[in-house]
């Protein structure tokens, strides 16, 4: 027998070193207790919270928890079913009304996760004979959903206009070409070109889709991502989006203006062969993202916060990502894993959880510590979380 394992191996094996050398395991941390958007007890102490998604702090507001509490109490547990057969409460109509107000746009469609959203619409709308253009630092539910479908796949670049325009002048004359970007890439958390991209590809006759994953609810005046930014939203064919992020809790969308649109819901296997999601989701999801509309102060704490830790990271003599902050995501790039996670472990110890990202999940390589900030990082949190990156930077020897 061959044992279908064999292949995991050399992960094993780098897993065992790291683990030899003493490090705690980055990817196995409990959260014990969470007793805010940015506070935790892990290994029993009270830890801030540096490394989630929760962009806008939306998890523990009290409209939305009470939401979710009713929403339980009035519709149960669960669905039980897919969203085209018993699996479509009001609560799902609703929450895809609030996404319809939230982007201005005539249709959305709410999927159980991120994942599945991309996973669905790129699978679904790019067949046998399409071209579907990427930026090669796509998020692996892009790259899913292109291996699920048919299509040729030609990748680019990361953000070089250039490079999309000559890929997509290659594609032969009038086959069908879907563009797919990202607001912000979530590794580096840097922002694309849209508006050149968008262009670039509209000219080619290209459709668009955009993931705004990490964008939504923070970035644009109305916090419609970086499409709504640099003010070409209108010419974007599909957005992606997620409630596990600024929306706090879990959920996919594809929100569009497309006239044929709904005719996704028959045909998008992520859609039709699953549970829809819980009505105390949806619930959640659809009062957080009604508030988000009208959540501009939160939007500017969140830039007063990306804008003074990446500042004071950079004083410090870190390594970073981006020159500039970009988005809510910064990025500390470590010499190498082992002295990655032993940063990542004197952090903890201090009291501060920020994420780990290794390969293949990061380009060329790279460890990095990515912190991602909340709205409700207060001013003096930020304070602290510069503190423990200069104790923790310079007793790992990362700076000196
Ligand atoms: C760019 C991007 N797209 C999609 C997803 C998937 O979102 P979800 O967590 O809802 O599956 C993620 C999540 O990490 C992401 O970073």
């Amino acid at each position: 027998m061959t044992d279908l394992f064999s292949k995991f191996d050399p992960l094993i094996e780098q897993r065992e070193a790291l683990l030899a050398t003493g490090v705690k395991d980055p990817f196995s941390l409990v959260m014990e207790k969470v007793l805010s958007p940015t506070r935790a007890i892990c290994n029993g102490k009270e830890t801030i919270l540096l490394g989630t998604y929760n962009y806008m702090g939306m998890t523990f507001d009290d409209d939305v928890i009470q939401a979710g509490k009713r929403a339980l109490d009035e519709f149960g547990s669960g669905t039980t079913g897919s969203r085209v057969l018993n699996g479509t409460y009001q609560g799902h109509k609703e929450c895809e009304e609030a996404l319809k107000a939230f982007y201005a746009m005539d249709h959305a469609m709410v999927f159980s996760t991120g994942y599945q959203a991309n996973l669905g619409v790129i699978a679904t709308i790019a067949g046998k004979d399409d071209y579907i253009v990427l930026d090669i630092d796509s998020h692996a539910s892009i790259y899913d959903g292109c291996a699920m479908g048919n299509a040729n796949i030609v990748p680019f670049r990361h953000n070089d206009i250039s490079a999309l325009e000559k890929r997509l002048a290659r594609i032969p004359e009038g086959a069908g070409k879907l563009v797919v970007l990202e607001g912000v890439y979530s590794m580096l958390g840097d922002i694309a070109p849209l508006k050149e991209m968008v262009a670039v590809s509209k000219a080619a006759g290209a459709m668009v889709l955009v993931d705004e994953a990490h964008s939504m609810g923070f970035i644009g005046e109305n916090g419609r991502g970086v499409a709504e930014a640099q003010g070409c939203l209108d010419d974007v064919d599909f957005v992606i989006g997620t409630f596990s992020k600024s929306v706090g809790t879990v959920g996919g969308f594809c929100v569009s203006n497309h006239p044929k649109f709904e005719i996704l819901r028959l045909v998008c296997r992520p859609y039709v062969f699953t549970a829809s999601l819980p009505p105390s989701v949806v619930a959640t999801a659809a009062t957080s993202i009604r508030k988000l509309m009208h959540g501009s102060n939160k939007r500017a704490h969140l830039w007063e916060n990306s804008k003074r830790l990446h500042a004071g990271l950079k004083a410090l003599g870190f390594q970073l990502g981006t020159d500039e902050p970009q988005s809510a995501i910064i990025a500390v790039i470590m010499p190498d894993l082992e002295r990655g996670a032993a940063m990542w472990e004197a952090l903890l110890s201090e009291g501060l959880y920020v994420n780990l990202a290794r390969p293949p999940a990061t380009p060329a390589n790279m460890t990095l510590l990515r912190c991602s900030l909340c709205a409700e990082h207060s001013d003096a949190e930020v304070g602290q979380i510069l503190a423990m990156f200069e104790r923790a930077g310079k007793a790992v020897g990362i700076i000196v």
